[in-house]
Order: C-alpha cells, then sequence, then structure tokens
C-alpha cells in the first residue's frame, strides 16, 4: 500500500523536488510512497485564473481566495488523511506529529503563498496549522517538502536496517552525540580516545554524557523536559546525519 502525498500548491514543478533524490527519491521509485502535485491555479476564477485578493482591513500583500482553496480541497479524495497547513501562525511541528502521519494513508499539504489564506476555509476545512520554526519562508512549498521527508523516512523499508536501529536506540530527548570517522587524526585533531578503545560500555557512557553536554549547552528547553521527565523524543529520531548537521 502506497502512502499518499498530494500538495495543493500554485507551484506544482516544485514537488517532488529534493524529494525526487536519495532516500526519498529511491522510495518514490519503488512504489513506497507517491506525491502528486495539484495546481491550485486550475480552480483560479475568470480568465486570468485568479486565486487571491487583497486583505479586508487593509495591509500588505494579497490572501488566498477561501472559494478558489474551497474548490481545491473539495476536488481532492481525502481517504482518511489530514489536511495540513504549513504556516508560521501554526503550532510547532514536532517528531510526534510526522509519526503519526507516517502511520496512516498519507498526508494532503495545503502550501500557502502571498500573505497566506483566507481564515474561514481554514476553520471550514478543519486544516491541521503546523510550523517548522520560528522563521518565515516565502511559501509553503519548503514546509511541506520538510514535513514529507520527515515522513518518509519513517515508512517501513524506507530505511536500512541499519538506520532504522539507530532510530530505536535513541528516544530519550536528548541532541545526539557527536560523530567521527576516519582519518583518526585530522588537521591536528584527534577522535576521541574512547572511540577507538572497542570497549561498547565505556563508547555508550561517553555518548550519554556527551549528549547530556551538547543538550545542556543547546536546548536548554529539552535539557529542562527531559531533567523533569517529560523528555520528547526529536532529534533522537532524525538520524546521525541529520542530528550532526544541525548541531554543527
Ligand atoms: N510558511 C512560511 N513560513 C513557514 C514556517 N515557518 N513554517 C511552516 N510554514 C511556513
Amino acid at each position: 500500500m502506497t502512502w499518499q502525498a498530494t500538495a495543493l500548491t500554485l507551484f506544482p514543478d516544485m514537488f517532488p523536488g529534493t524529494l525526487g533524490h536519495s532516500l526519498a527519491g529511491r522510495a518514490l521509485e519503488r512504489g513506497i510512497w507517491s506525491v502528486e502535485a495539484r495546481d491550485m491555479r486550475d480552480y483560479g476564477l475568470g480568465r486570468h485564473r485568479v486565486v487571491d485578493d487583497t486583505p479586508f482591513g487593509g495591509g500588505a500583500g494579497m490572501v488566498m481566495r477561501p472559494d478558489v482553496v474551497a474548490s481545491a480541497i473539495a476536488d481532492i479524495d481525502l481517504a482518511g488523511r489530514p489536511l495540513v497547513y504549513p504556516t508560521p501562525r501554526g503550532r510547532r511541528l514536532m517528531q510526534a506529529d510526522i509519526r503519526r502521519y507516517a502511520a496512516g494513508p498519507g498526508v494532503v499539504v495545503l502550501c500557502g503563498r502571498y500573505e497566506g489564506v483566507d481564515e474561514r476555509v481554514l476553520e471550514a476545512s478543519g486544516a491541521e496549522q503546523v510550523s517548522i520554526g520560528d522563521y518565515v519562508l516565502s511559501g509553503g512549498e519548503v514546509a511541506a517538502t520538510v514535513l514529507l521527508d520527515a515522513c518518509v523516512r519513517l515508512l517501513p523499508g524506507v530505511m536500512g536496517s541499519g538506520e532504522s536501529a539507530v532510530e530505536e536506540s535513541f528516544s530519550d530527548g536528548l541532541l545526539e552525540y557527536p560523530l567521527y570517522t576516519k582519518p583518526a587524526q585530522w588537521d591536528g585533531r584527534d577522535v576521541p580516545e574512547v572511540l577507538l578503545s572497542g570497549h561498547h560500555a565505556a563508547i555508550a557512557k561517553w555518548r550519554r554524557a556527551a549528549s547530556e553536554t551538547v543538550t545542556q549547552a543547546r536546548r536548554p528547553d529539552l535539557w529542562a523536559a527531559y531533567q523533569a521527565g517529560t523528555g520528547q523524543d526529536i532529534s533522537r529520531t532524525a538520524g546521525p546525519r541529520a542530528d550532526a548537521d544541525r548541531l554543527n
């Protein structure tokens, strides 16, 4: 059964985009998931296929019309999939959301452009409004890509057993420990001795301590939650490479 993503967008060419490469791209080719980009312009009004208008009450920019967006949504078979609207006004997108989406039949992502989408159609459609971080992107497509990437890597058969094992091992709400590979000495810098020792218990202890140190220093919010025993499983599920990237 294919996990089905649908993107409602004014820029259908942006999909699959980066998701056509690497891990997600291979999974796409293998039919583990699919992505359909629906052009909302097709539902635009009149000869010029108008999709937006000026905001009531004044202000900068344009707002996507509710009637146009509603027509685009109505034309989709949701088939039990959540409708997700990425927006900086949304609640923070968490790994727990990603797990929930990945466990279902797929997602429909409404990608806003301009200043955003008329509030009424968001209410009427029951769209889940999620933010991928406290910064403003120029549209929802990149956020949708982030969301889909995070989902796809959790689908059964997408990652090799080695990679998924890593995910199982670290669900404690701490940031990842630092990673090293060959050469053992590079540019006057040594790999921590213990990692070359072959002592699995000592290595595990070192990694745990390094995780705690880095979490305390960089993410006091996660550290507090960890100490309170309410730690969320966030970064560990991102896989070792992604975590290292984020920490560097
Ligand atoms: N669209 C624009 N900025 C966004 C953000 N930070 N998160 C989700 N969607 C967005």
